[in-house]
């Protein structure tokens, strides 16, 4: 029979070209797979001879027992079988589907539609990394370069060292006990929080999602913040329920307005971000959390609290959440490990009643078992030895000069004339700025200065004021240094009121 063509692919790696054996392993396997390539190609058919070892073996260069190698790897994979004193053939009906002819192959990619067999269509939105900017004004983003890796990697590696074998299996899917027990006692401490249960999940958004997939269903109404966290806002939308914006004002959201709204029916939630109203920042005060209140217990609606970064609070102490005062049991708290660590760390949690808690953690179960144990007994370590205290004492006073550095340069550019306004925030990683003009096509055309931040028009829910008529962006000040606040500041000034990104004298 005539020669086959064989497109051979010897491994590239240099270790294993090092390593005689590897290499010569590498080799027979790179045979086998010509051979099988070939076969797939037609060019020798079900039921032909394959041409003989020792042929096979000249026309590639090789050593005999390599081709015999390779032939044995193909009979074990089910392509050729060895025929007494005949050699070896491919055998009658090949193993796998993708020896199809190509039109059988387009036929069948053809029938087998998987855009046709979505169940549902998830936006997928292009995601621009913040972090890749030089500039990242990102409005949550906590300083990872201060991130104590060093001390964490200890206690990571004592928990390594002393494994707590039985956690490390499948299990109680609420979070590792010590974990659960270090969160208890810190938010008793510093958000007033007692009488309910706490489970760990792979982040708040998690807790968001579960949330959403037991309480609601097509129909249900979700009462949200008008500018708001957009993740949550999806998170409730994905269940079929309607999201029904409530006026804010420089307070934070009115509740006349939330009366209004819950009369007419339908609303099963009330998400909320009372202590650092996202994205604006500012504080609910009590009487409106106290009105709030009464009418969720009034019209039976449970309260989604969101204290995503009440770690960072400033000139006083931040005021106590909903959940510490909630004698009818309707607040669901939620917070997170991603402002005091990094987003990737992926530690949330959930705070509320039994009976909810009970279902979140069978709905986990569902999900993915469980979180990653290994870091949440090493987080429980580094809480319980004092390091998570000392870093946070620590971010704190840094984020506090970065809040007050970052005002400093904004007032600076208020008196040069520039028409912007601030409220100065009494905690959070942000300022919310009026910079009184329309920002549209801001944000591209800052992401090709290196700059990135976000403006009102991804954060208002409201869409139906005409594009021009935004003007607020989010200035995160945690995330930079004060000489990388600075220059970007001035890059997003100058483009906004001089046209030009070129720095100013
Ligand atoms: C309002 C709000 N909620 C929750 C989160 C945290 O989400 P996760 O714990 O899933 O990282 C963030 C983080 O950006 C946030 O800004």
């Amino acid at each position: 029979m005539k020669a086959l063509n064989l497109n051979l692919e010897f491994s590239p790696d240099p270790n294993l070209a090092a390593n005689n054996r590897s290499a010569k392993q590498a080799k027979y396997l790179a045979i086998a797979n010509a051979l099988r390539q070939a076969i797939k190609e037609g060019q020798v058919a079900p039921t032909e001879a394959l041409p003989s070892a020792r042929k096979l073996a000249q026309q590639l260069a090789v050593n005999r027992h390599t081709i015999m190698a390779a032939l044995a790897e193909l009979v074990a994979q089910g392509w050729v079988e060895a025929k007494e004193r005949s050699g070896y053939r491919v055998v009658e009906n090949l193993p796998i589907q993708s020896s199809f002819t190509a039109s059988k192959v387009k036929q069948a990619k053809q029938d087998f539609d998987w855009q046709f067999r979505l169940k549902q269509n998830v936006p997928v939105t292009p995601k621009v990394k913040a972090s890749q900017y030089p500039y990242n004004f990102s409005g949550g983003q906590p300083d990872i370069r201060k991130f104590p890796f060093d001390e964490f990697k200890s206690h990571f590696s004592q928990t390594c060292q002393r494994p707590k074998i039985d956690d490390l299996s499948y299990g109680d899917s609420r979070g590792e006990v010590e974990l659960i027990k270090e969160i208890s006692t810190y938010l008793r401490r510093v958000r007033s929080i007692t009488d309910k249960e706490l489970m760990i999940c792979n982040g708040s958004q998690e807790a968001l999602y579960m949330i959403s997939q037991l309480l609601l269903q097509p129909g249900d109404k979700v009462a949200v913040e008008q500018l708001g966290y957009p993740p949550a806002w999806a998170a409730f939308e994905r269940t079929g329920a309607e999201l029904i914006s409530i006026n804010q004002d420089e307070r934070g959201i009115v509740p006349e307005h939330l009366a209004q709204v819950l009369a007419l029916g339908k609303v099963k939630l009330l998400y909320l971000t009372p202590l650092h109203q996202y994205p604006t920042t500012v504080s609910l005060d009590i009487t409106r959390r106290m009105q709030i209140y009464q009418l969720a217990v009034q019209y039976g609606v449970a309260i989604v609290e969101d204290d995503y970064d009440h770690e960072f609070h400033y000139d006083s102490q931040p005021i106590a959440p909903m959940a510490a005062d909630d004698p009818a049991g309707l607040v669901i708290y939620i917070s997170t490990f991603s402002k005091l660590m990094f987003g990737s760390a992926r530690i949330g949690y959930v705070v509320a009643n039994n009976v909810l808690i009970e279902q979140l953690a069978a709905y986990k179960m569902l999900m993915n078992h469980k979180s990653n144990v290994l870091v949440q007994q090493t987080v429980a370590k580094w809480m319980q030895q004092g390091g998570f205290e000392g870093h946070l004492r620590r971010m704190t006073r840094l984020y506090q000069k970065r809040r007050d550095f970052m005002v400093q340069q904004l007032k600076s550019y208020q008196e040069k004339g520039l028409p912007i306004h601030f409220e100065v925030p009494a905690g959070g990683m942000a300022i919310w700025l009026d910079t009184g003009k329309s920002i549209v096509n801001l944000k591209e055309k800052l992401l090709s200065k290196g700059v990135y931040l976000q403006t009102e028009l991804e954060f208002n829910i409201r869409k139906e004021l005409p594009r021009e008529e935004y003007r607020f962006i989010r200035l995160g000040f945690a995330a930079m240094n004060e000489t990388e606040v600075a220059q970007g500041l001035n890059i997003v000034m100058n483009l906004l009121y001089s046209g030009s990104s070129e720095p100013t004298g």
